[in-house]
């Protein structure tokens, strides 16, 4: 069957092939029925079943004699180490892990915070929780302190578990005492923290709060798994929405492991046994579905990679990690493909290595542009497959499913629509637009199982952030339109999110750090476009009369102001002073306009533009800062 007899099939009756797909999964007791509705419009799939994520992603494998088979491949060129664990090994550490957490009192529905680098144990921790019903977050280590005591006030951890370091490179990420600040400044306090001593960094430990990783395991006893509900959270991952305050995205246990594990026959076309490298970061969705889950609960081998594309040492190290753990799909984002490039443009390091078992690249998180998939597409001479996803998906909306049948690429287009998403364009009235049009992306309600059912402890604002403006469908946040053949293209977010080298930041969060400034009256963050990364952060600041500081002392504590509160992955290092931002008679401000000029593209002057001449002072406030060449 070719991909549109599949997705007509789903469509067709979509309880059915949701039924079908489960048949993959371990269940302790099966549903009676795949979609629970009586909810609506949230959505629950598979609730009445039983059924442990843990037990699916490693014992069954061990019980089904793969026990033998590596799981987890850590490469580490930062710490220059690699290290093997096989799915038995994995078991015992997981129930281990999992047996003391238990012991301490960490009980199904108790939330965890996960706060470590690309190390297995990190898979380990999230594994852990899944064993015991615990509720991860993994809050992603480039974020500050401030970030994470905003996730730890939000999910209440009984118990967070964190590493004593990370390793960038060039520099040790010192996370204990991030970890420490954080909790100094959350009003929730976890119970008790466990902390990884990496050799690189040992860190202090709290006495009586803060327990070593292993000490803290001994004397315990390893635990099995416990069966959960279907509709069980399995997890909390706080995303960037329109404000300071992240959004955190639930995943219920069944739905994500019948929909991972679907994908990766259908759309990564890979087996049991096979080398799977998602080179991502945990803290991200694409490591939390398939460097951690989805692999796992197919029976794959998972690469848990420490480094960079390029720098650790070289542009060669992605190709090296291929040919020596036999990977047979890589996914990863755009802007890593740009960085390999930008230092090896006629791939002389991909001729280096024998790529002959890779079958596919997979790109995601960020637009992928033409050029980057033509570079890549004709050196690596495998398929270079864009996928559309959110955090909130969990899984891709649109790909070129190459389990099922390789469709014609079209370069600019993650291809079409997976079974379970009826992806619509719409207007602003909500009415479905013509092929080729632009339009808001939207989703047909339900959306199928493994993405968000609502938002934690936050329903009116999944409401609202979702389901309010088109009612009956998920709106994506994302612009875009479909063509003739029904391949979509996605072009811009209608909302502040921006997407800096794959990772998604919100524009509205540094506007309010900027606005924290004491000289700062008014400020505006738009996401300019930069060559490497996709787009950047730009900061335009208004200052109080009188302002103490000059505006070069002004930007260069906005800069590290943003760096301390939300983090160096922020990435924000431009920002210029304007007297006035550009507005709209009735005071909204014309960011789409300012980003244009920033940009160096063709604009109209908005009609409702309070006054024109402010445009002539933005194009001379960048040029005051070096940005003239873009204009
Ligand atoms: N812990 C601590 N700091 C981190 C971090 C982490 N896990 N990840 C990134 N940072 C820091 C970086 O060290 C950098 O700090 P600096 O300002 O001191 O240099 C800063 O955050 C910005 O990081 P980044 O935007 O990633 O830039 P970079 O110059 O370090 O690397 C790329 C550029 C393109 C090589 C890198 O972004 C990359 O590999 N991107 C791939 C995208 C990706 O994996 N996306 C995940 C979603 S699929
Ligand atoms: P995240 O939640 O971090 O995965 O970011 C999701 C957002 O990244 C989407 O809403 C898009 O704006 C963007 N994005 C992800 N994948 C793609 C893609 N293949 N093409 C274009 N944009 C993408």
């Amino acid at each position: 069957m070719g991909y549109s007899d599949i997705y007509d099939a789903w469509k067709a009756d979509p309880e059915a092939f949701w039924m079908q797909a489960a048949e993959a999964i371990d269940w302790y007791t099966p549903p009676s029925k795949a979609l629970f509705d009586d909810k609506a419009p949230i959505y629950e799939w598979y609730s009445d079943a039983l059924v442990n994520t843990c037990y699916n992603a490693v014992d069954r494998h061990v019980e089904a004699g793969r026990g033998d088979q590596v799981a987890i491949i850590h490469d580490s060129p930062v710490t220059h180490s690699k290290r093997e664990i096989t799915y038995f090994e994995l078991r015992n550490r997981v129930a281990s892990l999992a047996g003391a957490l238990k012991a301490k009192g960490v009980n199904k529905g108790d939330r965890v915070i996960i706060y470590m680098p690309m190390i297995p144990e990190a898979v380990e921790a999230m594994l852990a929780c899944a064993r015991i019903g615990a509720i991860h977050s993994v809050v992603f280590g480039g974020f500050a302190a401030h970030e994470l005591a905003v996730r730890i006030d939000d999910a209440k951890p009984k118990c967070i578990i964190a590493a004593s370091c990370g390793v960038e490179p060039g520099r040790v990420v010192h996370y204990k005492p991030l970890l420490d600040g954080a909790i100094d400044q959350s009003t929730h306090k976890p119970d008790f923290c466990v902390i990884y001593q990496r050799e690189q960094e040992v860190a202090h430990l709290v006495e009586g709060r803060d327990f070593n990783w292993y000490g803290f395991q001994y004397g315990t006893d390893p635990v099995d798994c416990l069966p959960v509900e279907g509709n069980h959270p399995a997890y909390i991952l706080y995303t960037s929405g329109t404000t300071g305050q992240p959004k955190g995205v639930i995943r219920h246990t069944a739905g994500q492991l019948v929909a991972l594990n679907w994908t990766m026959d259908n759309v990564y076309n890979i087996a049991p046994g096979d080398v799977f490298w998602a080179a991502s970061d945990v803290g991200w969705v694409v490591g939390h579905s398939y460097i951690c889950y989805a692999p796992l609960i197919h029976g794959n081998t998972t690469i848990v990679f420490e480094g960079k594309p390029v720098g650790t040492p070289d542009p060669g190290t992605f190709w090296r990690v291929i040919q020596e753990h036999k990977v047979k799909v890589l996914f990863t984002a755009p802007t890593a493909l740009r960085a390999i490039r930008r230092e090896d443009p006629t791939g002389a390091f991909i001729k280096k290595y024998d790529l002959s078992g890779l079958q596919a690249l997979f790109l995601a998180g960020e637009r992928a542009d033409p050029d980057t998939i033509k570079w890549a597409q004709e050196h690596l001479g495998v398929p270079v497959i864009d996928h559309w996803w959110q955090t909130e998906t969990g899984w891709a909306i649109a790909a070129n499913p190459l389990g099922i049948e390789e469709l014609p690429v079209k370069l600019g287009s993650p291809s079409v629509p997976m079974p379970g998403y009826d992806v619509h364009i719409l207007d602003e009235g909500g009415h479905e637009v013509a092929a080729g049009q632009m339009g808001a992306i939207a989703i047909k309600l339900p959306l199928p199982p493994g993405t968000l059912p609502t938002l934690w402890n936050a329903d009116d604002r999944f409401l609202k952030s979702y389901l309010n403006h088109f009612p009956g469908y998920y709106e994506t946040g994302d612009a875009g339109y479909k063509d003739e053949d029904g391949y979509l293209y996605i072009m811009a977010r209608t909302d502040d999110v921006i997407n800096v080298a794959g990772h998604r930041l919100s524009t509205g969060a540094m506007e309010e750090v900027l606005a924290s400034h004491p000289d700062v009256a008014e400020c505006a963050v738009i996401g300019v476009a930069d060559t490497l990364k996709g787009q950047l952060p730009m900061g335009f600041l208004c200052l109080n009369a009188g302002h103490e500081r000059s505006p070069e002392e002004v930007i260069k504590e906005c800069v590290y102001l943003v760096r301390d509160q939300i983090g160096p992955v922020a990435a924000f290092k431009l920002a210029c002073v304007v007297d006035r931002l550009p507005k709209t008679r009735s005071g909204k401000i014309l960011r789409g306009t300012m980003q244009k000029i920033a940009d160096g593209e063709e604009f109209k002057t908005p009609a409702t533009i309070d006054d024109p001449a402010i445009l002539d002072e933005i194009t001379d406030a960048l040029g005051r800062i070096g940005y003239a060449k873009k204009v």
